[in-house]
């Protein structure tokens, strides 16, 4: 009986221990709502003020409005910055986060030189499972550590050592070029992809993994699946939660793409901390790292020897990290400047000509490799080069998420907000680029320069996270279209519109960039040796 009792007088604690659990859990997740629609509807009414586009609905925002295709959306983004040119800024609401799209110089300064806003979009959480927290991912105490750490390794006189490597690939290149001259109209965008890739694969890591002459390598293809994959997830919110994705064909085919890209870098740099093992053995010193002289220094390398503040050397984990960074960051960018360069050129001939005369009074006839003091005389060609990223940002836009409320034009932005940068509108500006579609090298004589703000022009960011490669991007662009230049005339007959821009994580050209080549030096062509069979 009092077994019965006791069991019945369990079952109904149990009953209400149930329900009290289940109210609770409602209760709590009512409140986190209600929390929610508060913070929700108060950020809305802060930022009431900021012009915006009409049809933006409570929760969902503007997103019904957005087009889904990455091409329609960038020029979509263009349309609305050309149409708020007048206005300082624009709002949009992507479901329930507010985006401040930034394209006047004056308030593109108030984010990108502020030491406290340094924190990258949420966007860039797909870019971590390749990089992890890398350089370009990593916020806080972590990036200013990794920052004061490899800014040394891109100093001037550590990238001379590039050099060679660059010049050995555009000669590749070059020769790879042969084949078109007089011949029809091709689209050049991938022979520069895979030199881009080959040069920062030897940079980084020390390996050349003849990606020109390759073409099919496994670890190439599986760059190119990732940055593709990275975009289409970045613009598709039901690929967002992980193991949904993981659900997916596509998010086991990144999870594979993954493995290649990891166990590639994570072997070329155990191979290199044995080779520096035995090399210090040899030398039977510990007085730093020695290279291999056989392959030459490597970022890498320099990674390997760096040291924080407090004597702490980078773990193989931090290294893979920042290796993929580079790798990442350090070829698609700079692929994607040169053949911006090479489009623009072939459609201004007599830009092109100016080119041509400084060629020839740097190099002669000569089709011998660039050197330091090449790249330094070389001063109209540098012209050509930042017209060409200001035109066409390899970079189109970047954003970051605010971690404390700010003032934008006098209008109240709040923490949370995503700001989105964008050149490729901010070049635009006809107040300190008239006629902002027309291809002038000029502008940038110094003279033409001068009282410009200096955040009208950021094809490589500013402020504290600017990009740190970008010597390494001129240096590399200068030797590649110096060697194309010196051998051929590029003529281009595609019109804007028909470039199919789309602003992905780089601006590319959709249907690529066709050029016609002509001989420069008709008597000249025995000049150049082929490294590689021109077949
Ligand atoms: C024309 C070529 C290039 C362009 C236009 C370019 C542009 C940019 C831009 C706009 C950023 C800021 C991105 C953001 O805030 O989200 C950036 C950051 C970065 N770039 Fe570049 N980049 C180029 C080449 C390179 C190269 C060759 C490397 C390395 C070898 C590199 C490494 C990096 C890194 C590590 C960061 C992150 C820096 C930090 O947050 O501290 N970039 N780049």
């Amino acid at each position: 009986m009092t077994g019965l009792w006791l069991g019945l007088v369990a079952q109904k604690l149990f009953v209400w221990g149930a329900a009290s659990a289940v109210s609770l859990a409602g209760a709590t997740l009512l409140l986190s709502v209600l929390q929610m629609l508060a913070s929700y509807a108060r950020k809305w009414l802060q930022m009431k003020p900021i012009p915006t586009v009409a049809c933006a609905y409570p929760l969902v925002g503007h997103a019904l409005l957005m087009k889904p295709n990455s091409t329609e959306f960038f020029q979509q983004l263009i349309q609305y910055t050309e149409e708020f040119r007048h206005m300082p800024l624009l709002k949009l609401w992507i479901g329930p986060v507010p985006m401040v799209v930034l394209y006047h110089a004056e308030n593109v300064e108030v984010i990108l030189a502020s030491s406290k806003q340094i924190d990258k979009s949420f966007v860039y959480k797909f870019i971590q499972p390749w990089l992890g927290l890398g350089l370009l991912t990593s916020t806080g105490i972590k990036w200013r550590s990794r920052r004061k750490m490899l800014t040394p390794t891109f100093h001037f006189t550590i990238l001379e050592d590039f050099l060679d490597v660059m010049n050995e690939q555009a000669k590749i290149l070059v020769n790879k070029l042969e084949k078109h001259v007089n011949q029809e109209a091709f689209n050049c965008f991938f022979y520069i992809t895979l030199c881009a890739l080959d040069i920062i694969c030897e940079t980084a890591m020390g390996k050349n993994i003849g990606a020109q002459s390759n073409e099919d390598s496994k670890y190439v293809r599986a760059v190119y699946r990732m940055s593709d994959k990275i975009f289409r997830r970045m613009k598709m919110p039901w690929l967002w939660l992980d193991l949904w994705y993981l659900m997916f064909k596509e998010g086991r085919e990144h999870k594979r793409d993954l493995k290649i890209l990891h166990t590639f870098t994570k072997n070329v740099i155990a191979e290199r901390v044995n080779e520096m093992k035995t090399n210090e053995e040899s030398k039977g010193t510990d007085s730093g790292p020695v290279f291999s002289k056989k392959k030459g220094k490597a970022f890498l390398d320099l990674l390997l020897s760096v040291t924080d503040d407090e004597g702490n050397k980078l773990s193989p984990e931090d290294i893979r990290e920042e290796v993929d960074t580079f790798m990442f960051e350090g070829h698609d960018t700079t692929a994607s400047a040169i053949n911006w360069s090479l489009y623009l050129l072939g459609s201004y001939p007599e830009i092109q000509k100016k080119v041509d005369n400084e060629l020839d009074e740097v190099f002669g006839k000569s089709d011998r490799p660039v050197d330091l003091e090449d790249l330094k005389q070389l001063k109209y060609l540098d012209l050509v080069i930042k017209e060409s990223l200001r035109i066409f940002p390899p970079v189109p836009l970047f954003a970051r998420r605010l971690n404390e409320d700010c003032e934008v034009a006098g209008y109240k932005v709040v923490k949370g907000t995503e700001a989105v940068i964008v050149p490729y509108a901010l070049h635009r500006d006809p107040r300190y680029f008239p006629n902002p579609e027309e291809f002038q090298p000029e502008r940038f004589f110094p003279e033409n320069a001068q009282g410009r703000h200096p955040y009208s022009y950021v094809p490589f960011s500013a402020g504290p996270r600017n990009c740190i490669g970008q010597k390494f991007a001129v240096m590399e662009e200068k030797t590649i279209l110096s060697y194309i230049l010196r051998q051929f005339w590029v003529e281009s007959n595609q019109k804007r519109e028909e470039l199919g821009l789309s602003g992905e994580l780089i601006l590319r050209p959709n249907n690529g960039i066709w050029i016609t080549l002509k001989r420069r030096n008709p008597d000249e062509s025995q000049l150049c040796t082929p490294a590689v069979p021109l077949s």
